[in-house]
C-alpha cells in the first residue's frame, strides 16, 4: 500500500471496542497509483473532441486554501451574501487556518486533481477505441475554485482547435450550486468575449443512475461489507452520505435531493436490499436550516438505538476529497464513532482509480456523442423559484448548440 503524505487515499478500518482503537490501511484494488511516474496518455496528435471534466476542485497545497475559499465565497451561483465583494475575502481569511489544519491532517492537500487526471486518462484511452469517428479525444480539467480553472481550460481547448466540446460534470447528481455553477461559468466566459465559440458545445449534465456508476458503488459496498465480522454483517446499517444543501436551495426547486435519492435506490436494488439503509446529509455550515438528517446526528441516533455497526458510503462525489478523508474518516468514523461507542464503522472507498469507473465515464461520453443531443431535457428547465438570470442564459446557450 502506498502511504503517501500528499494523497492519502488508503481505505481505513475503524474498529472500536472499549479498549482498542485502530486505523489500518487496507489493501485495495483501487489503491492510489504512482501517477507522478506514470505519464498520461494525452499525446501530441491534434485533438478533435475535447471533454471538459467539471468539478469544484480542491487546494492541492496548504497555501492554496485561502484562494480556494475566496473563489468559493465569491461564487454567486453558489451563495449570495450581502456586500459579497467585501465579505467573501473576509470570511475566506477567517476560515483559512481551520481549513488548512484539516488539509494538513489528510496529508497536505486535496487529491482531486490527481484522481481526475487519472480518470480522464482512462476515459480518453477507452474513447479512442470506442469512437474512432470522434477521435482523438482529449480531456481537460475545469475546476471552479482552483487551477486549472474552467476559464483556463476553455482557453486551452480553443487554442487546441477542438471541434467538438463536451462539458462533462463530474457530479453524478445535478445541483444548481455545483454543476449549474460550472455551466454558468462556461456561459459567462463566452458572453464576456466578442467572438462566438469556435467549438460546438454540449453538456453531460447529470448521470445519477448510469448502470456502471451503480455497479461501481455496489462493488465498493459489497467489498466493504465483507470486512465486517461475519456475525455483525447482517446488522450493518448502510449510511449513504451526500453533501447537504441549504433548505433555501432545496425549496427553490433544486433537483439534487431527488437525484441523489435515485442513485441510492438503484444501488440498493443492485445489492438486493441486502441491509437496512438511510440517505443522510453532511457538511452543514452556519445557523440556517439545511437538508437533513445530518450524518453526524444519524450516527449518534443509531448508536443510541443499539445500531452500532455502520458503513458510510459517499454517494454524491466520486473521488476522495476533504469531506471523505476528513469529515467522514476522521471527524465521524474516528472521533464521533468513538464517542458514541460504535462497534464497527467503516467507509466505502471512493471510486477514485477503479477501472470500471473509467469505463462508466467513457460510456457516458460515447453515448452522449452518439445521441447528438446538446444537453438533457431536464437541464432546459429552470428551478421554479430561480432568481438568477444567468441560469436561463446558460440553458439557452447549451440548448441552442446545433449537432
Ligand atoms: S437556481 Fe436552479 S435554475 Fe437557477
Amino acid at each position: 500500500m502506498h502511504a503517501d503524505v500528499k494523497c492519502p487515499s488508503t481505505r481505513r478500518l475503524f474498529v472500536t471496542d472499549k479498549s482498542r482503537w485502530s486505523s489500518t490501511a487496507a489493501a485495495a484494488s483501487t489503491a492510489k497509483p504512482d501517477i507522478e511516474n506514470a505519464p498520461l496518455s494525452q499525446d501530441n496528435r491534434k485533438p478533435k473532441t475535447g471533454i471538459l471534466m467539471l468539478n469544484m476542485g480542491g487546494p492541492e497545497k496548504i497555501e492554496h486554501v485561502e484562494d480556494f475559499l475566496f473563489r468559493l465565497f465569491m461564487d454567486r451561483d453558489l451563495m449570495t451574501l450581502p456586500v459579497q465583494n467585501k465579505l467573501a475575502p473576509f470570511i475566506a481569511k477567517r476560515r483559512t487556518p481551520k481549513i488548512q489544519e484539516q488539509y494538513r491532517r489528510i496529508g497536505g492537500g486535496s487529491p482531486i486533481k490527481m484522481w481526475t487526471s487519472l480518470q480522464g486518462d482512462g476515459m480518453v484511452k477507452l474513447l479512442d477505441e470506442m469512437s474512432p469517428d470522434t477521435a482523438p479525444h482529449k480531456f481537460y480539467i475545469g475546476f471552479r475554485y482552483v487551477h486549472p480553472l474552467t476559464e483556463e481550460a476553455i482557453e486551452e481547448m480553443e487554442r487546441d482547435g477542438i471541434e467538438r466540446a463536451v462539458a462533462f460534470t463530474q457530479y453524478p447528481q445535478y445541483s444548481c450550486s455545483t454543476t449549474g455553477s460550472s455551466l454558468n461559468a462556461i456561459y459567462r466566459y463566452y458572453s464576456s468575449k466578442p467572438t462566438k465559440p469556435s467549438m460546438r458545445w454540449s453538456a453531460i449534465d447529470r448521470w445519477p443512475t448510469h448502470p456502471l456508476l451503480i455497479e461501481c458503488f455496489a462493488e465498493h459496498i459489497r467489498r466493504e461489507l465483507e470486512m465486517f465480522p461475519p456475525e455483525k454483517r447482517d446488522d450493518v446499517v448502510i449510511l449513504f452520505s451526500a453533501h447537504s444543501l441549504p433548505m433555501s436551495v432545496v425549496n427553490r426547486g433544486d433537483p439534487y435531493p431527488q437525484e441523489v435519492g435515485a442513485t441510492v435506490q438503484h444501488v440498493m436494488e443492485k445489492l438486493n436490499y441486502c441491509n437496512p439503509y438511510r440517505l443522510v446529509w453532511q457538511s452543514k455550515v452556519g445557523p440556517m436550516p439545511w437538508l437533513g438528517p445530518q450524518t453526524d446526528e444519524t450516527i449518534k441516533g443509531l448508536c443510541q438505538r443499539g445500531k452500532k455497526n455502520l458503513l458510510l458510503v459517499p454517494i454524491a462525489f466520486t473521488s476522495d476529497h476533504i469531506e471523505t478523508l476528513h469529515e467522514l474518516d476522521i471527524e465521524y468514523a474516528q472521533v464521533l464513532g468513538k464517542e458514541c461507542g460504535v462497534e464497527n464503522i467503516r467507509r466505502a472507498e471512493s471510486l477514485n482509480g477503479n477501472p470500471l469507473f473509467f469505463k462508466a465515464l467513457a460510456d457516458l461520453v460515447h453515448n452522449h456523442l452518439m445521441s447528438r443531443e446538446s444537453c438533457s431535457k431536464q437541464l432546459t428547465l429552470r428551478c421554479p423559484l430561480c432568481m438568477n438570470p444567468v441560469c436561463g442564459q446558460t440553458k439557452a446557450f447549451f440548448a441552442s448548440q446545433k449537432h
